[in-house]
């Protein structure tokens, strides 16, 4: 067993001034969770059979994207259907990098998941004809070649998180620390030998107080979610800032494949409509993208027209926005009876009321949108990272079942997957890991109270206004490099801020939204080819022996291609 006590606890930046060591109150647990979404609040629930588990997540718990998620999950339950066409779905969406033992690990636990999901009382919609093979409604998305997605009506990701959520309530060896912001994870070990590294927990900020407090545990869990505010437009929630994989990097761990941001075709556009999805599932139920001049151009670009994978039809979007110089395409749904409309979307119907849309009788008004970061936090099969007791799950990481592009509604599968996974290898392993010991108190030092709030969001916009222009849908060599430089600007006077100011919520979050950003912008410039979500208009084509690999990140190194 390694040396339990810390060698790089300080918060993490480019020089170690001095903060005066002041009084902090540790926290200890078995077991500590960031994040309270799907894979979060799965683990949790496992890992309590055995030990003390705190979770922290920065706002409400139903602040995720779990809660968000409309479509559903996918699984193979229909006897017509079969583990290999849903492995063969995913490796076509994932442009050819996706880990093909990751896809079959996770695909051939589904029905699995499925039945977790209902013993935790999750309830999917019922088969539309009762007495039919399979007992759930199957619905279809993009890039998928069978009907295979469980799902409640068009809020699934609300009836995951509230079911689980209420079991985690319920539990009396979990506590939930809610406003609860994590700033930086604690090690053993100083980054650059991560060989020997080992997580001891998380500083976390108190937002209600201001204090910041150590949380330590033997295990650690990142489940913390993507990083889809980095861009100006998303389908994601405020809280989707990147923090765990910014804190990862910071601890040393590898990243892989950051460049591949996933845009969802459809959000919906209007002027009082902030990131409001309209799910991949209303074409798969029938709805048809058109111009507005009525064209349905989908057949122009593919051979599953509105069904093609999202990476395509996404730029498909773009190209046609781009050609007629309109603001939107729209989504029909003409040929679908009223009532089934209502019944099948009630939230899409009744949020698009809200703002004078019948979507029963009018098309609606669509715009591509940064949905889901398929890069992140490599781990391993059990969900572990190259940290020790380092596991993460969910859109956090990078598990290789996505590869280039992510096959429609595999997530929430995947985040149940591997918190099953990471729970099943944390239980086995707790009784064998040394206890974290005493860590250094967090130093405010001479920090003092943020002067000018106008900064943060100044630099907020900035970031995620010309990531959006310059490594959006479509990059392009000078576009990488003007954002290389930008970002590079912004770094040194965030992290200026962020060591002479006492830390708020919102300066950890644009701290983590700079990282990831510089990381989305690097990985991006090193892939010199056009792949799935990554297209770059100065290397059109698909290069297999240069870049048909993994681009992996890691503090202190240049980024580079993967060996295998
Ligand atoms: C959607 O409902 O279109 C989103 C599903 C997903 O992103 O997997």
């Amino acid at each position: 067993m390694s040396d339990p006590s810390p060698a790089a606890t300080p918060p993490s930046g480019p020089s170690p001034r001095a903060r005066t060591s002041e009084p902090g109150s540790t926290r200890r647990y078995d077991f500590l969770v960031l994040g309270s979404g799907l894979a979060g609040l799965h683990y949790a629930l496992r890992v309590a059979d055995v030990g003390d588990v705190a979770i922290v997540t920065k706002r409400k718990a139903t602040d995720s994207a779990t809660d968000w998620a409309q479509g559903g999950i996918a699984a193979v339950m229909d006897p017509s259907d079969s583990f290999d066409a849903h492995v063969r779905d995913t490796l076509n969406a994932g442009a050819g990098l996706c880990n093909a033992d990751t896809v079959r690990f996770v695909v051939e636990r589904g029905p699995e998941a499925i039945q977790a999901l209902r013993k935790s009382g999750v309830e999917f919609d019922p088969a539309r004809q009762p007495d039919g093979p399979v007992p759930f409604d199957l619905t279809r998305e993009g890039g998928h070649t069978r009907r295979r997605i469980l799902h409640r009506r068009d809020a699934t990701g609300r009836e995951i998180e509230r079911s689980i959520l209420a079991r985690v309530q319920a539990h009396p060896r979990i506590t939930l620390f809610e406003d609860h912001c994590a700033i930086d994870l604690i090690t053993t070990t100083k980054v650059g030998r991560t060989e020997s590294n080992r997580v001891l927990g998380a500083y976390v900020l108190d937002a209600s107080t201001g204090d910041v407090h150590a949380f330590t545990a033997p295990i650690t869990l990142l489940a913390t979610g993507g990083a889809g505010k980095v861009y100006l437009y998303t389908s994601n929630p405020d809280v989707a800032s990147g923090d765990g994989i910014a804190m990862a990097y910071r601890a040393g761990a590898t990243l892989a494949n950051m460049e591949f941001m996933q845009f969802h075709p459809t959000c919906l556009f209007h002027p009082q409509a902030k990131s409001f999805l309209i799910t991949e599932a209303v074409r798969g139920e029938g709805g048809i993208l058109r111009r507005r001049d009525g064209h349905a151009f989908m057949t122009d670009y593919h051979e599953m027209a509105d069904l093609a994978p999202r990476d395509v039809v996404a730029r498909a979007i773009d190209t046609e926005l781009k050609r007629t110089g309109d603001d939107f395409v729209v989504l029909d749904l003409a040929s679908k009876d009223p009532a089934f409309i209502r019944g099948r979307f009630p939230m899409i119907f009744e949020r698009c009321l809200k703002y004078g849309l019948d979507i029963t009788r009018e098309p609606i008004p669509v715009v591509p949108a940064a949905h889901y970061t398929c890069g992140g936090v490599r781990t391993n099969l059990s969900g572990e990272t190259d940290i020790a007791n380092l596991f993460a799950a969910g859109e956090v990481t990078s598990t290789g079942l996505h590869g280039a592009n992510r096959l429609a509604s595999n997530s929430l599968l995947e985040a149940i997957v591997f918190a099953e996974a990471a729970a099943r290898e944390s239980i086995d392993r707790l009784p064998r890991v040394q206890p974290p010991g005493e860590v250094p108190a967090w130093r405010h030092g001479n920090a003092t109270q943020i002067d000018e709030a106008v900064v943060i969001t100044q630099n907020w916009d900035e970031i995620r206004r010309f990531m959006w222009n310059y490594v959006g849908i479509v990059r392009s060599d000078r576009r990488l490099l003007r954002a290389q430089h930008r970002i590079g600007n912004l770094r040194e006077e965030i992290n200026e801020y962020y060591w002479d100011f006492r830390v708020t919520p919102e300066l950890v979050e644009l701290r983590n939204l700079a990282t990831v950003a510089e990381l989305v912008i690097q990985s991006a410039r090193l892939r010199k080819e056009s792949r799935g979500l990554h297209y770059n208009l100065d290397h059109p084509e698909r290069d297999d022996v240069g870049f048909g690999r993994d681009t992996l990140i890691q503090r202190g190194e240049s980024p580079w291609i993967s060996p295998s």
